[in-house]
């Protein structure tokens, strides 16, 4: 099944690698150039090339919040240890380096790591550099990092993302932050995970890839040629760079562009400590836990989580109370009235499915090449329901990532909202938790013109009544703040600074 599937996803001159690696995992006899190719697509590990198991160092994934003591003793995002393992190999215990790193606040989960790519600093180095490095390009002349900028939240603040050669691409570059936490990646959901998803950009002739001979043979064997890249390979993966480990290498990188520890975690760290001295059941947060997260904030003189929502420490201490009210009300909204939580659920505020919401719609029409989720489901899974439905985004740190939606036709939150509130654009596979189902229903009974607007779609004339949100202007900018506060502080510089190490 896998490699119908990767084959069915790439661009046409991958094709004749994947029938090779096919023919291998088969038995079938290759040549040796054939056998070369294969070498650089992948290799099975040597582990007598790899480092020692004493001078591997891996990296874990420390879970929690000031509640759990282990969590709360790091004092940092990397933390570095010594500690005891016994080595596989010898039987032997060994002293060794470990990097365990402190998720922030408001992610409960690591981010899930395949058990064939553990994590280690080696690997996590090597992805780093490459992350930065125009070697992933057929000029040089572009690298993840171009599009995918830490200092724009690793993402583009423009509609479409420029690849190779000045081309604009066709798509709203979405951020690699927490990207670690999706389940499936790209807007349509076309790759399986962040190696799979990794695959693509270096052969896309308007990203990374001249078009010229086959992207990802040239691209290892360019690697290969560039500084210790080839020696630092060996010793993380027992390989030499292949399209395989480069991959898992860049994937391992991006695990830990992580975000978290908004006003709004800190404020339900405050409720919970509110709800135990109160002695009370209640665990929602109100106005007042709020109001706690920013004086300390305040207090802090945190200027990332206070400038997000326009706070100047210095001079506007006291308007932190009607602030925090606001803040409150939006959340109130956001997850009764305004039902973004159909969809935006969860630590990164999204279920990780598909939706049409109309978005780049005109007149009822969707755009030809906007099929969303539907083109990529593998033939034979075809769901018209998924037409035009697009993955939804998670919801921190959206101060860096403007502008918005899959096609960036948003340019604020302000004008997110206002779509939001009219219903979306009415189209035949618009999503459900979109449209006014007792209104579609009474109008199918009696075909009834006084009511919502109706638009009639498809051939059996299906009425599709987008459900408006009635929400006041106050109450649209109380929503839009409760987002401010679900900014989530910057990436850890060890991750974002491409010159640390
Ligand atoms: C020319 C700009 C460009 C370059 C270069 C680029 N990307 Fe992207 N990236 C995009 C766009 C645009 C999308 C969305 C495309 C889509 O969904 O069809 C995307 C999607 C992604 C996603 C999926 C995130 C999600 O939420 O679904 C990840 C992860 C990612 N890129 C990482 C990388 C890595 C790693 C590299 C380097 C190997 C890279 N990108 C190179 C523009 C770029
Ligand atoms: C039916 C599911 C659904 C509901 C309900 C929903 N969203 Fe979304 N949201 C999505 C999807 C899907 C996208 C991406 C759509 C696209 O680009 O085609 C999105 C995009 C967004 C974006 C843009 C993020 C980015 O990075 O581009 C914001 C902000 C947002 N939603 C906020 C909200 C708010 C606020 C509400 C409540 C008023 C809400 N959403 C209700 C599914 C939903």
């Amino acid at each position: 099944m896998f490699p119908t599937v990767r084959c069915r996803r790439l661009l046409l001159p991958a094709l004749a690698s994947c029938i090779v690696s096919a023919g291998f995992s088969t038995g079938l006899s290759q040549t040796a150039k054939e056998k070369d190719l294969t070498a650089l697509e992948w290799q099975v590990p040597n582990e007598k090339a790899m480092l020692p198991f004493k001078d591997q160092k891996p990296i874990q994934f420390v879970v929690g919040s000031p509640f759990v003591p282990e969590w709360s003793k790091l004092t940092g995002f990397w933390n570095e240890f010594e500690e005891k393992a016994v080595d596989p190999a010898t039987g032997k215990e060994v002293v060794r380096k470990v990097v365990k790193i402190k998720v922030p606040l408001g992610l409960t989960q690591a981010p899930p790591v395949p058990p064939e790519n553990p994590m280690t600093y080696q690997k996590w180095l090597l992805g780093k550099q490459l992350f930065f490095d125009g070697v992933l390009c057929s000029d040089g002349s572009v690298s993840c990092a171009s599009c995918h900028d830490p200092k724009t939240g690793y993402t583009t603040p423009t509609k479409t993302a420029t690849g190779i050669g000045g081309q604009l691409g066709g798509m709203n570059g979405p951020t690699v932050l927490n990207s670690a936490y999706n389940l499936l990646q790209f807007w349509d959901g076309r790759a399986s995970s962040l190696e799979d998803q990794c695959q693509g950009p270096p052969q896309n002739p308007v990203e990374m890839f001249d078009g010229k001979g086959h992207a990802w043979h040239l691209l290892v064997q360019r690697v290969r040629a560039k500084g210790d890249y080839s020696k630092r390979f060996l010793e993380a993966f027992g390989t030499e760079p292949t399209r395989d480990s480069i991959a898992k290498a860049i994937a391992a990188y991006e695990r830990t562009v992580l975000i978290g520890n908004s006003i709004h975690d800190r404020a339900d760290i405050a409720m919970k400590h509110r709800v135990l001295d109160e002695g009370s059941t209640k665990l929602e947060i109100t106005a007042k836990d709020y109001e706690t997260a920013l004086n300390a904030a305040v207090n802090a003189k945190d200027q990332n989580a206070l400038q997000a929502l326009g706070l100047d420490p210095a001079k506007d201490a006291a308007k932190v109370p009607a602030l925090a009210a606001q803040i409150n009300n939006g959340r109130i909204l956001f997850f009764n009235k305004a039902r973004c939580n159909g969809c935006h659920v969860g630590d990164n505020f999204t279920d990780n499915q598909f939706h049409n919401l109309g978005v780049g719609v005109v007149k009822g029409q969707l755009p030809a090449d906007a099929l969303g989720r539907f083109g990529s489901q593998p033939t034979g899974h075809k769901n018209p329901a998924l037409i035009g439905a697009f993955k939804t985004p998670p919801l921190r740190g959206l101060l860096s990532t403007g502008p918005y939606m899959h096609d960036g036709s948003e340019a604020t939150l302000e004008k997110v909202v206002d779509f939001y509130d009219k219903g979306g654009n009415a189209n035949e596979f618009l999503d459900i938790r979109m449209r006014d189902e007792a209104a579609e229903k009474a109008y199918l009974l009696n075909k009834d013109s006084k009511g919502p607007a109706v638009q009639l779609f498809g051939k059996d004339q299906k009425p599709i009544i987008p459900l408006p949100l009635k929400l006041t202007d106050q109450e649209k900018k109380d929503l839009v703040l409760f987002m401010k506060a679900l900014q989530s502080d910057p990436v850890d510089p060890i991750v974002a600074d491409p010159n640390r190490k």
